[in-house]
């Protein structure tokens, strides 16, 4: 079987060079070799060993009979969107590690393949090489999820711990990040909170069976955690987490969200750093399943890739099995509705106290230096919101955080 690599950048030339590495264990598990025959990018590499496979011209691959299977490693909705159209219409697999493009585009895609009689497959698009998609799709299939949660953004995750373990400032660990190859090409879809909240999307449009548009999720980023943050939470016992989570509520609509949130320093979750992603998936039978490896980085997302062709090439599944169904209306329960705690911070006096009670939990408050900081009660996001605003006539709020410690 022959195949084509599209954009040659961190995850495109991981999978040449495990290709090429292990290039008799894949031909094994395939059942027949996969040989390398095209690498499409419009930038030159001279100095690359697989020069001679660059090629500048799409048709080349689209139209050569011998290609059955093409990586998308392009990423973003332009020209990866076109050609993974033109692709599957053209009676190729694709594989792909672009979340953005699958979060997006994934019904449309999937139901293209299916008439097309391909495949389109996304391993590496949620956790880089954790095994989490076919996971969810076969090993799990037994039980129904009532939950999926997880840390899913490797560059923030290294951001925090970067910040909670040396006292790093935020952009000092952000640009570490984006020399170890973990960032997306726009760092901001990491800090903000875009590829997490992509990725939630597509796991919980796996999970529940239903497809869940990215555009419904609420969404908050790390970038207004301070290190002010990060030593409130020591002194809890707690650490800060960017978390994507997906929960079945008892009416049978799904709380969704991605927001930085607190939690135990011995939660599995709080233990989780560096690059490193975890995803804890609740089901009906299993009870709690976790899975932890390299969220990010070019072999570990790369060999994710790799397992994708082999899949492709065995040609085992039925895609139609695999299809998520359109989502109603009002799955996604709205965010105002949405309960949590929150770690609340306020510039303010003594008498603040008062303002506090009920709404704060009991012997959560602590004061220091001018500032009150507590855990409220579990209420929905939009009591929250009215709390907060009662409170802000009385004290200056200088941090909010989901808390999801004990
Ligand atoms: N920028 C992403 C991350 C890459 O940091 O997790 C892997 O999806």
């Amino acid at each position: 079987m022959k195949t084509a690599v599209m954009g040659f950048g961190t995850v495109g030339s991981g999978v040449a060079e495990i290709l090429l590495k292990n290039s008799r264990s894949v031909a094994d598990r395939a059942g027949e070799p996969v040989e390398l025959k095209y690498i499409l990018d419009v930038r030159d590499f001279p100095a690359s060993p697989f020069s001679s496979l660059l090629t500048k011209d799409f048709s080349v691959i689209e139209q050569d009979p011998e290609i059955s299977v093409v990586c998308e490693t392009i990423g973003g909705v332009g020209v990866a969107y076109d050609f993974t159209v033109r692709l599957l219409k053209a009676g190729k697999s694709v594989v792909t590690s672009n979340k953005e493009l699958v979060a997006t585009k994934g019904p449309e895609l999937m139901a293209l393949a299916v008439e097309n009689k391909v495949s389109y497959r996304y391993e590496a698009s949620v956790g880089g090489g954790i095994p989490i998609i076919r996971s969810l799709y076969d090993s799990l299939a037994g039980n129904e999820i009532t939950s999926v949660r997880g840390i899913l953004n490797g560059t923030t995750n290294y951001i925090l711990t970067k910040m909670i373990n040396d006292g790093l400032s935020f952009e000092t660990a952000l640009s570490q990040a984006q020399k170890l190859g973990y960032a997306e090409r726009d760092p901001s879809a990491d800090v903000g909170g875009a590829d997490a909240c992509r990725k939630i999307s597509i796991l919980s449009s796996i999970a529940f069976g239903k497809y869940v548009d990215p555009a419904s999720v609420n969404t908050v980023g790390i970038t207004d955690i301070t290190l002010d943050d990060v030593r409130e939470c020591e002194a809890r016992g707690a650490v800060i987490k960017l978390l994507g989570s997906a929960r079945l509520t008892e009416d049978g609509r799904l709380a969704v969200r991605v927001a930085p949130a607190v939690v135990d320093e011995n939660d599995p979750l709080g233990n989780v750093e560096g690059v490193y992603n975890a995803i804890t998936v609740t089901g009906n039978a299993l009870g709690d399943v976790m899975f932890y490896g390299q969220g990010a980085g070019k072999l570990p997302t790369a060999s994710a890739v790799v397992a994708d062709i082999i899949e492709c090439v065995k040609k085992t599944k039925n895609e139609k099995l695999r299809l998520w169904s359109t989502g109603d209306a009002d799955f996604v329960l709205p965010y105002l509705s949405q309960t949590a705690r929150l770690l609340l911070r306020f510039e303010a006096n003594g008498d603040f106290q008062n303002l506090i009670e009920g709404y704060a939990e009991e012997g959560s408050v602590i004061v220091k230096n001018g500032v009150v900081s507590f855990v409220t009660v579990e209420k929905t996001f939009g009591d929250h919101a009215a709390e907060i605003k009662r409170l802000s006539s009385f004290g200056k709020l200088i941090s909010r955080i989901d808390y999801e410690a004990k």
